[in-house]
């Protein structure tokens, strides 16, 4: 039977954590902001339960976010976090002050009375949980009831046990909240009553069954990026409908070293798609000439692969969707109406969300996933790891890694440089550790001497990054000999390097990329 937790978004830092720790759990879990949250949400019945996720705001602000209270009488258990705690305080007649003390990070809780939410959890005197806040609960409302108290808060955890509504002040969702995970079980299993059944391979049935449905006999397009999201979309729906899909890959000539030539064994050989590769880096240098501006870059790359998109689609008949990998993160990034930076730092290019103008309808089976979900999945569909583990590769490819104008003699030597770095990563057991590695070349020279030569060449910089999703980085440390032999034989076997250097920059300030 399908069945989901419902997330409703304030506007948390940590929202999607809570669909993490739910989905780890065996339960479907989805996050809507709480301004799209309407009475048809709830009408199809698979909602066991509803979490109001914390947020940034007072509830007793103008303008802070709220909730129709018809939610309260749905019949389905309730559990707030932060400001969901709050704001449930506050609509059924409570009253919530600023705390004088206020609590960020770990903190000690201990538990006041028994209750199906802290069943097995906070045995101890002080038990450790990860606090956020600097507004708590002064009066509790009618027919609530206190749970759990820490040094500052005296009403942490309180809950209506009648109609199963519950608020917590830390962060279940945050790994330093000992017990969290169990907490949140407590709430899907015992209060909401879900069977935990939601798995991968429920999901890849669920979804092939989805795709059956929509597409029936009509055909599908899909462009490749050799990724990930777009390999593991293409292998899925060919899955369901075989030959009626096509898949396109655009060679840029700005593509990692052997990359064409892998996604070519991968779908014609392993998985027998039907791929059209078109061959464009003649087009994609011309464009690109003389041009060194990295946003401009960005544009012409996208602009690019638009039209060579539009002309093939074009030409194809029967036509109707257009696949795409998009992920759940996206989807929630686009309906997010909290915490929106209006500033573009990188207009970022994906074969996906580009050809709108073609009037195909979008097929995104990947929508609800999680990218390390999107691996499990091409796991399911018996998807080398060599790809499902790839590290992610931007939209326009090399380019925006050869700093300034980007011509075919630096792309092969950035190629060239980035694969030996890569290799040697994995030699030595670290491409899983980390998150995205890669090489840039400067547009600089710099003078140094081999042999009994003067050489005058360009600057190599190594970037090897770990993160969680991209949003922020941090730099990865290597031992210094690992380094030292990446440098050496990239000087050795790469003519046109005389120089190596090591990317310290975590982002923020920097970003992963370089351009
Ligand atoms: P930045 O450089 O913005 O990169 O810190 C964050 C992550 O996004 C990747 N990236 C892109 N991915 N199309 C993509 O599909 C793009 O245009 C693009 N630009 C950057 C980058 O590689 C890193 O993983």
């Amino acid at each position: 039977m399908k069945e989901s937790i419902l997330i409703i978004d304030f506007g948390s830092q940590v929202t999607k954590l809570i669909a993490r720790r739910i989905r780890e759990l065996g339960v479907f879990s989805q996050i809507i902001p709480f301004s799209d949250i309407k009475k048809k949400t709830f009408k199809e019945g698979f909602i066991k339960g509803i979490i109001f996720s914390g947020g940034p705001k007072s509830v007793d602000e103008p303008n802070s976010p709220k909730i129709s209270k018809y939610i309260y009488e749905l019949d389905i258990p309730i559990l707030g976090i932060c400001y969901g705690l709050q704001l449930i305080t506050q609509q059924f007649g409570g009253t919530i002050i600023p705390s004088q003390d206020r609590e960020f990070g770990k903190t000690n809780i201990a538990l006041k009375k028994k209750s199906p939410l802290l069943e097995n959890v906070f045995l101890k005197k002080k038990n450790q949980v990860w606090m956020s806040h600097s507004d708590k609960v002064f009066k509790v409302p009618n027919n609530f009831e206190q749970i759990a108290s820490t040094e500052n808060c005296e009403f942490a955890v309180i809950q209506n046990l009648k109609k199963k509504i519950f608020g917590v002040q830390f962060h279940p969702e945050v790994v330093h909240t000992i017990g969290g995970e169990k907490i949140i079980n407590n709430f899907i299993k015992n209060i909401c009553g879900c069977s935990r059944k939601w798995n991968m391979k429920y999901f890849k049935n669920q979804i092939i069954e989805e795709i059956k449905k929509k597409v029936g006999q009509d055909k599908v397009i899909c462009g490749l990026s050799g990724g990930v999201d777009s390999t593991v979309t293409a292998v899925l729906i060919n899955s369901v409908i075989g030959k009626k899909l096509i898949c396109v890959f655009v060679d840029t000539g700005l593509m990692r070293e052997g990359e064409s030539a892998q996604i070519e064994t991968l779908f014609k050989k392993h998985f027998q798609i039907k791929l059209e590769i078109i061959k464009a880096s003649k087009i994609f240098y011309k464009k690109l000439q003389g041009v060194s501006n990295p946003e401009k870059k960005r544009k012409i790359i996208g602009n690019q692969f638009i039209k060579i998109f539009e002309k093939f689609a074009s030409q194809q008949r029967n036509v109707k969707f257009l696949a795409q990998g998009t992920l759940y993160p996206d989807v929630i990034e686009s309906l997010s109406k909290i915490g929106k930076t209006s500033v573009t730092i990188k207009s970022h290019h994906n074969v996906g969300g580009l050809p709108k103008k073609m009037k195909l309808k979008l097929l995104e089976p990947l929508k609800e996933l999680f990218k390390d979900e999107v691996r499990m999945l091409g796991k399911e569909l018996n998807i080398p790891e060599s790809f499902t583990e790839r590290h992610p590769f931007p939209g326009p490819g090399l380019a925006i890694r050869l700093l300034g104008c980007v011509d075919k003699k630096n792309i092969k030597i950035l190629r060239k440089a980035d694969a030996i770095f890569i290799n040697l990563i994995k030699e030595e057991g670290l491409y899983d550790k980390i998150w995205q590695a890669f090489c840039v070349l400067l547009p600089v020279k710099t003078v140094g001497v081999m042999g009994d030569n003067r050489t005058y060449e360009k600057i190599c910089v190594l970037r090897a990054v770990t993160s969680v999703d991209g949003m922020t980085a941090e730099a990865f440390k290597f031992e210094d000999d690992f380094l030292k032999r990446c440098s050496n034989e990239i000087i050795n076997r790469v003519p046109g390097i005389n120089r190596v250097c090591y990317d310290f920059t975590s982002k923020p300030p920097g970003t992963v990329e370089f351009e």
